[in-house]
């Protein structure tokens, strides 16, 4: 699917993603994730969960894509759980540099929403410009998160 901006949009889940190259949307989100970002080998876990059809677990990656380059990636994982817990956790979200600012982040995250059930948690540093993104497509925060790191 294209914009009219001619970026186009995929989105790729356990039941079919034999069009994906791992490994491009791996670099793609190691490299423009900055400083918000994972190891790869943790971004790479990230995927292959939301790749897999086990029991319990599951998501999507979503590709934006100019002139074949990537542009943006998103991954989502499903938690598994619902009620007490949301059913999806939004991992990643990350624009190439020379890209953003022109609604395809937006894209990414709308995408999403529209084609998953459920709640939607995700984490963000409290100053990472990203809040505006999520708090525009109607994210909410009444938690603080707090973590015992091990
Ligand atoms: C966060 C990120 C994905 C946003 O992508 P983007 O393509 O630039 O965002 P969009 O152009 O779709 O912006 C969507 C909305 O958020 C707002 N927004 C985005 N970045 C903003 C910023 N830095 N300051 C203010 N508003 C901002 C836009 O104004 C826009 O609002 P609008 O719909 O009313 O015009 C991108 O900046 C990025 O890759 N950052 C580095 C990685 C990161 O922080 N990821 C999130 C943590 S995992």
């Amino acid at each position: 699917m294209a914009d009219n901006n001619g970026i186009s949009y995929q989105r790729f889940t356990p039941a079919d993603h034999a069009g994906l190259n791992r490994d491009e949307v791996l670099d793609f989100l190691f490299e423009h994730l900055d400083e918000y970002g994972d190891k790869r080998e943790d971004i790479a876990k990230c995927m292959d969960y939301a790749l897999s059809g086990a029991e319990g677990k599951g998501g999507s990656v979503s590709v934006a894509r100019e002139n074949d380059h990537v542009v943006g990636a998103l991954i989502l994982n499903n938690t598994g759980m619902s009620g007490y817990i949301p059913e999806n956790i939004l991992v990643y979200v990350a624009v190439h540099g020379s890209t953003r600012g022109k609604g395809v982040g937006k894209g990414l995250v709308q995408l999403a929403i529209e084609n998953t059930r459920g709640s939607i948690a995700l984490h963000v540093e409290p100053q990472n410009p990203a809040r505006h993104l999520y708090e525009k497509l109607g994210f909410t925060n009444k938690y603080l998160e707090y973590r015992l790191t091990r």
